[in-house]
């Protein structure tokens, strides 16, 4: 039910508080002060040895599933120290790229049945490799096919576009990423700084409202192998440029936009409008500061609310975008 809200997408947008601390409920555990803090998936609990010895770990899935995916992969690499591949379902099936017995295979789907991924995880089955579920949907195909896996347990998403199964997607694969990492000794303050944030976030999560304009996502490394050509004062730009590691990169593609006269929004931490309005005037939205690994789940917040009163005020559809299914069932 929608409740005091006009539509599924906006309800599942404000409702990402909530959702995340569901997905971390009774999985995140705190200890007392002389007790380091751990993490607990039930569901993956008699396989971390296999994962742990393989090879290589490889995400498999579609659309925004896959985003999630590629946004949890630094940290998973980070903490786990194997190889981490990406795979969007079809394309791994249109190759039949290899995989092997020493491969985890980790599927990603809200619904649970997209036939893309359910016919990649088929073909993972054939070829011998662990195969880790990451749903939303308990008793799904894609849940009951998985030798092991984690439900999401975001609750019913309705909206098409989506929203909170993003985020809290993004939340699981930082505890699988801990969880892989187990209890090494090198990388025990970092975990401890996740899991505070972990704790933190839902709190971090009530950013303010936004409505603003279209984008389309390109990485600041990428800006000047093409797309600084369409850079003139008519082109709207949203520039994300939280503090991470790559925030220096950030401020001279910010400089450089700004020398070309974009009309730009900048994303960037509380406490950094000043350092990023430097060189020329632009609408600035602060966001909280997390720990980097989870940076995108706050940073995604503005960019939901823009699509979605972008697509209310066009007078769309905005829980059923025109040609499009909840669940694609069909290749
Ligand atoms: C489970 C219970 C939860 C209970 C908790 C108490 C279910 C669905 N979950 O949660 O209600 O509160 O124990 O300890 O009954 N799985 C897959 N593929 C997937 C997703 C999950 O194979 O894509 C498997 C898991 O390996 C596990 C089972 O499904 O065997 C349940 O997974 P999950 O709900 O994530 O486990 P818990 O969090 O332990
Ligand atoms: C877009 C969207 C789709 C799905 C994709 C995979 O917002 O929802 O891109 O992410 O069809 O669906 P699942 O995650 O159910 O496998």
């Amino acid at each position: 039910h929608k409740g005091k809200y006009e539509h599924y997408m906006q309800k599942e947008i404000h409702e990402q508080p909530e959702s995340l601390t569901t997905t971390m409920r009774g999985r995140l555990i705190r200890g007392g002060s002389c007790k380091a803090k751990t993490v607990l998936l039930g569901g993956l609990k008699d396989h971390l040895k296999t994962i742990r010895r393989s090879r290589r770990i490889i995400f498999i899935g579609c659309g925004t599933s896959y985003n999630a995916a590629l946004a949890a992969r630094p940290i998973l690499e980070e903490l786990s120290g194997i190889p981490v591949t990406m795979e969007i379902a079809s394309d791994l099936l249109d190759r039949q790229g290899p995989i092997y017995r020493e491969d985890t295979a980790v599927f990603v789907s809200q619904s649970g049945e997209t036939a893309d991924t359910l016919n990649a995880l088929e073909y993972a089955l054939e070829n011998g490799a662990l195969c880790v579920g990451i749903t939303n949907t308990v008793g799904s195909a894609i849940a009951r096919k998985t030798h092991c896996g984690v439900h999401i347990n975001a609750g019913a998403e309705i909206g098409v576009a989506s929203t909170k199964a993003y985020t809290s997607q993004i939340v699981v694969m930082a505890m699988l990423a801990l969880a892989i990492g187990g209890d090494a000794v090198s990388s025990q303050a970092r975990r401890e700084a996740i899991i505070e944030s972990l704790f933190e976030l839902p709190r971090a999560l009530k950013v303010k409202e936004v409505a603003l304009m279209h984008s389309e996502g390109i990485l600041a490394g990428e800006m000047k192998h093409g797309p600084l050509a369409l850079v003139d004062e008519n082109l709207p730009i949203f520039v994300i440029a939280t503090h991470d590691a790559c925030f220096s990169k950030q401020q001279s593609v910010i400089q450089q936009l700004h020398a070309r006269k974009g009309r730009l929004i900048v994303m960037c931490s509380k406490g950094d409008a000043a350092s990023v309005t430097v060189g020329g005037s632009c609408r600035v939205i602060e966001v909280p500061q997390v720990e980097d690994c989870l940076q995108p789940v706050i940073n995604i917040v503005p960019l939901q609310l823009l699509a979605y009163h972008l697509t209310v005020l066009r007078g769309f559809n905005v829980d059923q975008p025109r040609n499009l299914a909840k669940s694609v069932t069909t290749e």
